[in-house]
């Protein structure tokens, strides 16, 4: 009797999600493109997390690899586990994958374009999703289905639910996507990217659709941005990617505040001043900055630290060995970093912000 208590106990402390090391890689003409290496992470049930980086450091990769969505080949996993309540989606046979696949794992991309059916009704492909992950009857699911485009705020649901996508606007066509993203009541929702391309308003509004519906449904979300504005209004976490590895993660406000990974920090430098981070307390936010130099050629990855080219506080260590993403020393507890140098101590000696900003 104990025994299965603590066991029920340990289930719901257990993360909903632990990617363990995950490597994806690409064999190409040219290569072995290393788009994803030893990314570790755990997501707990109901949390928020931001994933941000430049583009091709490996975000929208390590979440289509875990969905069982790469293109194989070129594409592999050459390691690694991601265990979703446990079951490692990495091994898990393609049926299995397809009732996950929003089922208990809602997606949401950036483009609803490619992603809605543009033949068959808005309300039919969320009539589709619920008839199959959760045995709806067609009635049941068509009246359902009016519900969730009224629950992200579609005016005349009963109307919109019989129209093609091409009748819907781009924020309406985005709502859409939502709708279906969430539409088995998900415990994980994985968006890449999916306000990039409407305009701020719709932007700010699908985001407090988000926040909302998260509250409601007490689902995880995996937000995938280039917008730290976006990180800052609906993110408790943050994961910073660059070059396929993570180089820092912690609680959003620690991450801006108390930022270890010169990498980080030349991303929030690059912000213009009226972003949401500064309202956050990011101090120096203020300048847009780009950050010098490119991103790494992913067929022949750096040997150490990706950064570490580009990065003026490189010690010699930083390139020639990965530095590991452990607990950086003196910040608030989860707040991890992957570094050989210390950016407070560079900080305190250089007076300065880094990359020639004025703090
Ligand atoms: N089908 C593919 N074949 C070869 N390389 C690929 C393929 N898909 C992705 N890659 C490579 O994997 C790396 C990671 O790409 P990924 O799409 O994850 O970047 P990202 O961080 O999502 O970038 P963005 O912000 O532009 O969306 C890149 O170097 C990319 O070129
Ligand atoms: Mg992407």
């Amino acid at each position: 009797m104990i025994m299965r208590v603590i066991r029920i106990l340990e289930k719901r402390m257990a993360p909903l999600l632990q990617v363990r090391d995950l490597t994806v890689r690409f064999d190409t003409m040219d290569g072995v493109v290393h788009a994803v290496s030893g990314v570790s992470y755990d997501l707990a049930a109901g949390e928020t997390l931001a994933v941000v980086g430049e583009s091709g450091s490996g975000k929208s990769v390590h979440v289509l690899a875990m969905m069982g969505l790469i293109p194989k080949p070129p594409g592999r996993i050459a390691g690694g586990q991601a265990l979703f309540e446990g079951r490692d989606l990495l091994t898990l046979p393609e049926k299995e994958m397809r009732a996950l696949r929003g089922g208990k794992i809602g997606m949401i991309f950036q483009d609803p374009m490619s992603s809605l059916n543009p033949v068959l009704t808005v309300g039919f492909q969320i009539v589709e999703s619920l008839r199959k992950h959760i045995g709806l009857s067609k009635s049941a699911a068509w009246k359902r289905a009016a519900e969730l485009l009224d629950l992200v705020g579609i005016a005349e649901p009963h109307r919109r639910v019989k129209q093609y996508p091409h009748q819907f606007s781009g924020g309406m066509r985005q709502r859409a996507m939502i709708a279906i993203g969430i539409a088995c009541e998900p415990k994980l929702l994985i968006a890449d990217e999916p306000t990039t391309a409407l305009d701020v308003t719709v932007q700010a509004q699908i985001l407090d659709l988000v926040r909302k519906l998260r509250k409601q449904l007490g689902m995880a979300v995996i937000w995938i941005t280039h917008d730290m504005g976006v990180v800052a209004g609906i993110a408790d976490n943050v994961q910073v990617m660059y070059g396929g590895r993570i180089q820092e993660r912690g609680p959003v406000r620690a991450v801006f505040r108390d930022t270890r990974s010169a990498y980080t920090w030349g991303l929030l430098q690059s912000l213009p001043d009226h972003d949401a981070p500064a309202a956050a307390g990011v101090a120096g936010a203020h300048r847009l900055v780009q950050i010098p130099g490119y991103p790494p050629d992913m067929l022949r990855p750096p040997l150490g630290d990706p950064f570490a080219p580009r990065n003026r506080y490189a010690t010699e260590r930083c390139l020639t060995e990965v530095p590991p993403l452990v607990q950086a020393e003196g910040a608030a507890p989860g707040h991890l970093v992957a570094a050989w140098y210390d950016l407070r101590q560079v900080r305190a000696t250089q007076g300065a912000a880094l990359h020639g900003a004025t703090a």
